[in-house]
Order: structure tokens, then sequence, then C-alpha cells
């Protein structure tokens, strides 16, 4: 068995002085990542130690910011990988002729400074073709980093940025301003940017088509499933999940059925073993109830399922078909003590419950 490396205190140390300070969880990212960004930053400060740079944290909350925002690697471009595009734009033509006068919801999550979902909306109106009424198109962009989601807002972009957008879709879907180029109404429009964190916020719902690229690679497999076992609840029936090129989740394809596994694209077949936990005896409600998803910042609409399950006094549990927590809701939560960002992605038999 592999043995775990011994735990690096002062790392650990810089981790939680930015959870006190930011809100912010990094403690289940991938270590070699953090480290290399907070070398980064030593450098940068001149910080010859870490138990230095620790006593900076400790005094200047600006550089715990600018740490985070360092960690958080927001390297992306529009049309970023053209093959998965090629496919994208094929599958979008087929979504749009599935949903005729209804409303199509995409979700890019983690998008960054927003070129992945100007894409998507782009692909999405060159799909549904010149005067064609279709489905209601919605891209939320979503992201952790406020920074990032302000700039994705402006849609403000300079020739380096729009490298892979070709000649004819800048000329379509882009205003020149000087030597920048902004994002057309039209598409901006159907884009709605928030700052949502995949790992605690409520997940954007209904969603039809779902891009995730570039994020799992820097989250430890514990955290993956949890974000995984969200979006679970985030597609419709059928809905796609598309992750990064370089992101292979074996856990992916126990959720998802894989679709086309080469461009990492999956779909959610509504397929997941749902079991259920009865109590007779309920402990007695607390005065208030353990906040268990933060609300969502573009859109606080729950699926009519998930609010009955909530309001229900019966612990209810759902697993996969390994036994891995997908759903767990209120009263699971108050009877276990446990909140369901805790648990979602876990061994339900992992969990101790007695
Ligand atoms: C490398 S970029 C990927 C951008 C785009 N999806 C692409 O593939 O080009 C990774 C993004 O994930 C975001 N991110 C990391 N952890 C996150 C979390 N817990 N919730 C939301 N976004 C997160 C980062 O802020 C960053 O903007």
């Amino acid at each position: 068995m592999a043995s775990k490396p011994p735990r690096d205190s002062e790392l650990e140390a810089i981790l939680e002085k930015v959870r006190e300070v930011r809100n912010f969880d990094f403690r289940n990212y991938k270590r070699a990542t953090l480290q290399r960004r907070i070398e980064r930053r030593m450098q940068a400060t001149r910080c010859r130690t870490r138990s230095a740079y620790l006593a900076l944290l400790e005094r200047d909350p600006v550089e715990v910011t600018t740490l985070v925002s360092s960690m958080l690697i927001k390297l992306t471009s529009f049309f970023r990988d053209r093959e998965v595009w090629q496919t994208l734009e094929q599958s979008l033509v087929e979504l749009i002729r599935q949903r005729p006068e209804k409303e199509l919801r995409i979700w890019s999550a983690g998008c960054a400074t927003g070129e992945e979902a100007y894409s998507l909306a782009i692909a999405a109106a060159e799909a549904l073709g010149p005067g064609n009424p279709g489905p209601e198109l919605k891209v939320f962009g979503t992201d952790v980093d406020e920074d990032a989601i302000a700039t994705a807002r402006r849609g403000v972009y300079s020739p380096e940025q729009l490298e892979n957008v070709s000649p004819e879709r800048l000329a379509r879907f882009f205003v020149r301003t000087g030597n920048s180029y902004t994002v057309r109404k039209e598409i901006r429009r159907g884009v709605v940017f928030g700052v949502n964190n995949l790992v605690s916020d409520a997940p954007v719902s209904r969603i039809d088509l779902l891009l995730c690229r570039n994020v799992f690679i820097y989250l430890d497999s514990d955290l993956q499933k949890r974000v995984l076992a969200r979006f679970q609840f985030a597609l419709r029936r059928n809905g796609l999940l598309v992750l990064g090129r370089s992101e292979l989740i074996p856990f992916a394809a126990r959720l998802f059925r894989p679709v086309d596994l080469s461009r990492r694209i999956y779909r959610k077949d509504g397929d997941v073993e749902v079991s259920t936990t009865t109590q007779d005896r309920l402990p007695p409600e607390p005065s208030s109830l353990p906040r268990l998803i933060e609300p969502a910042v573009i859109d606080t609409e729950r699926p009519f399922l998930r609010n009955l399950l909530d309001s229900q006094p019966c612990p209810t549990i759902a697993t996969d078909n390994d036994g891995t927590v997908t759903l767990w809701n209120r009263a699971a939560a108050r009877l276990w003590n446990r909140n369901e960002g805790d648990v979602l992605g876990k061994k339900l038999s992992a969990l101790g419950l007695g």
C-alpha cells in the first residue's frame, strides 16, 4: 500500500491562513501546484523561507489575496482544444433539435476570464442559425475568482487573446475598439456571469451542456468526486458533461455514461441507485439548521424533487452503484450532524453512520 507523504506543516499553516483570511479552502487542491505558486510569491516578495512568507501573510492581508489569485490558475483561450469544439458544435446542433421552443441551458464552470463561456454562446448562435426561433439560449459562466468574473463581464479582449477566433467569427461576433475587441451585445445578452465556488455553492440547475475543463487537474481525487457528484444534480437527464483533455477521471465514468472518452464527453443517464434510510425517532430539531449549501449567486432555482426531499423529516441518502454518496438531504444532515458538502463523493460505508 502506498504510504502518504508526511504533511508539510509550513504549507499547511499557509493554507490555514488563506482559509482564515479569505475563507477559501485549498486543502484538497493538488500540493505540487500550490507549492510552485507559493514559491513564486516568495520570490516576488523576497521571502527566503516559508516561515518568513507566513509572517508576511500574517501582517499583510493584501498578500493573502494575491496568493489566492496566483493559486487559482486562470489560463484559458477562446475555442480551446479545437478538436473538442468540432464535436461540441455537432452536439449543440443536436441539443437545439431536441429542445425546440424550450430553454437550452449551458454552463461553463470554472470559466476564468470568460473566453470559454463566450465561445459556447458563439457556437450555439451558429448552431441555431439566422432567423431560427429555436430554444432560448442561456449560457452561465461561473468562477470562484471575482476579478476573473469582472473581466469576463467586460467582454473586452486583445488580439492575442483572440488568436483562435477565425476572421469570420471576429467580424460577426466582436466589435473593434482601438486595439481591442468587445463581444457583441447579441452574444453578451445570452451570457450570465457569476461568482460561484464549485465545492461549496449551490450548482446552477437544469443544465443541458456542462463544460468544466482544466479545473479538475488542480483538485485531489476526493474533491474531484465531490464536485462530480454535484454535477449529477446540475445536469438534466441526458445532459452532457465535458471535462478537459488532460482530465481522465475514472470516477466520472461511474456517475456518467462515457459518450466520447477521447474528448472527455459524458452523458447523464439518471441511472443512480437511491437508497432511503428512515429513523423512527429523529433528534430534536436544532434551532438553526446547518447551512447545507450557500445560496447560488446566479441561480437560486432548485429542482422540485430536491425541495421535496429537503422538506421531509425522513433522512434520505442516495448513492451510486458503488456506494458513493450522491445525495444527502437536510434531515440526514440533522441526524448525523454532517453537511452535504462534507459527504458528497465519499463512500457511505466509510462515514461510520452505525
Ligand atoms: C485553468 S482555468 C480553466 C478555464 C477554462 N475552463 C478553460 O478550460 O480554458 C481554471 C479555473 O478554475 C477556477 N477554479 C478553481 N477552483 C475553483 C472552485 N472551487 N470553484 C470555481 N472555480 C474554480 C479558477 O479560478 C480558474 O479560473
